[in-house]
């Protein structure tokens, strides 16, 4: 469909949920006043960071500045009393996401409902249950994880090996690992259908393993040769949900199911795969726990992984998975009978913050014709029973018309995004069969 004339290049992530209120005030201020009357409350990171690999010198004196003016401010405020008197020169960074979102949710619990307390004698052994295929996984955070997926009904667990890592991050490595054959005739090819999660080519070869290599964009993956496809659904970053797309016979699958949760999206049937991955960071937002749960159907699988974590850092740090565990319950409890005081549940607090974001992010997108956001069907969500299309943690922005570079255009206005190379979409246009299925899926 050349007439879309949508150029994935133009094409960029602005990070995750908790920056859309920013975009809002964008439309309101016009173009040239872009960055003059944000709030410091809505301000919530700043790094200084580089994008482009070929810079004209104005551009790199525009990257020093803006990364220097944004160490400036990370060093004089550490909190929006300490707000600068210079609007005119602060940086939004919308490049790094952090869920700190749902901060407000969690301080209304009182302590008794989510707070550990940790005596020095408690957790200090390596073990947590030598029966278990996973030794280093907390039994409490194994009925907390089961019981919660059984609540949503976003995924089997019964009959299912559960291995705890430090994030999903980890357990993504551990994956792989576990996938590749030891001894291939060569690393296996590691794909995902772009725009994909920007972190895995650099988590796939960091290492320069010889078991595993980045083999990029499974719509591009045709060589008769074993590989493994993640699916990640719903997708970061434009946030549609997925299937997988390589159709040969020598794939394994990785979902990564990181958003699968009722305030990004329809809950449609309970997920059953081989591998899935899940995260707190993404679930209730403690990303700073760093606890992400696999279920994996094949025990063998779930013991290499367990191996690979052993190897890594010698298991999951307890502290952090019995904390998890009593988020998780607590979330668990909100939405049943435990819940007697009728308080509002996590997930229907969380749904509806991303639910106004939206709002406010298309209707600030609708006001200008610079940029257009995807757009998604609704579906009817099993859990909730509500019915709307998907919410994702971060917005993947479409410039449109004269602007060719949107991740430069933003930068020009002290606005930080990912653009879409980063997430393998750099030189495709969107004018084929092949991207629109992408956007059907
Ligand atoms: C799709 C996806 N998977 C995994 C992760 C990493 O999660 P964790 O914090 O558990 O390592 C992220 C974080 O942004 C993500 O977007």
């Amino acid at each position: 469909m050349a007439d879309l004339g949508f150029f994935l290049k133009n094409v960029l992530v602005v990070s995750l949920a908790m920056n859309l209120g920013l975009i809002w005030k964008i439309s309101h201020d016009g173009e040239k006043t872009l960055t003059s009357k944000w709030k410091w409350g809505d301000m919530l990171h700043f790094h200084g960071c580089c994008f482009n690999d070929q810079k004209n010198n104005r551009v790199e004196e525009e990257e020093l500045l803006v990364s220097k003016r944004t160490e400036e401010i990370l060093e004089t405020t550490s909190s929006p009393a300490a707000a600068p008197e210079d609007w005119e020169s602060v940086v939004i960074n919308l490049d790094h996401g952090d869920p700190t979102m749902y901060e407000n949710f969690w301080k209304q619990k009182g302590d008794q409902e989510t707070t550990v307390v940790t005596s020095s004698w408690q957790h200090i052994s390596y073990f947590s249950d030598v029966k278990n295929v996973c030794w280093f996984l907390e039994p409490g955070l194994v009925s907390a994880i089961a019981r919660l997926h059984k609540v949503v009904g976003n995924a089997v667990t019964e009959g299912r090996h559960i291995v705890v890592g430090t994030g999903s991050s980890q357990l993504y490595q551990a994956a792989l690992y576990a996938l590749s054959p030891p001894n291939g005739s060569g690393p296996m090819n590691v794909v995902s259908a772009a725009p994909f999660y920007s972190s895995y080519p650099l988590m796939t070869d960091y290492l320069k393993s010889g078991l595993h290599k980045w083999a990029g964009d499974a719509y591009e993956f045709n060589k008769q040769e074993p590989y493994i496809e993640l699916v990640t659904s719903p997708n970061n970053p434009d946030g549609f949900t997925r299937q997988d797309v390589v159709k040969g016979d020598k794939g394994i699958l990785i979902h990564d199911l990181a958003y699968y949760w009722p305030q990004y999206t329809p809950i449609l049937v309970p997920a059953d795969y081989d591998i899935m991955l899940f995260t707190a960071s993404k679930s209730t937002g403690h990303a700073g726990s760093r606890i992400g749960w696999a279920i994996v159907k094949d025990r063998e699988i779930a013991k290499k992984m367990t191996t690979f974590i052993e190897i890594n850092t010698i298991g999951v740090s307890k502290d952090s998975q019995i904390r998890a565990a009593k988020i998780l319950q607590a979330v668990s409890d909100s939405c049943g009978q435990e819940n007697q005081k009728g308080a509002e549940t996590f997930f229907d607090y969380s749904y509806k913050l991303m639910a106004e974001r939206w709002k406010k992010i298309r209707e600030a997108v609708n006001k200008t014709e610079l940029f257009s956001l995807p757009s998604f069907p609704p579906e009817t969500c099993s859990f909730s029973g509500r019915t709307f299309g998907q919410l994702p943690a971060f917005a993947w922005l479409k410039c449109e018309g004269e602007v060719d570079d949107c991740e430069s255009f933003l930068r020009r206005h002290k606005i930080l995004t990912r653009g879409g190379k980063h997430f393998g979409a750099e030189h495709e246009i969107c004018e084929d069969q092949h991207v629109e299925s992408r956007e059907r899926v």
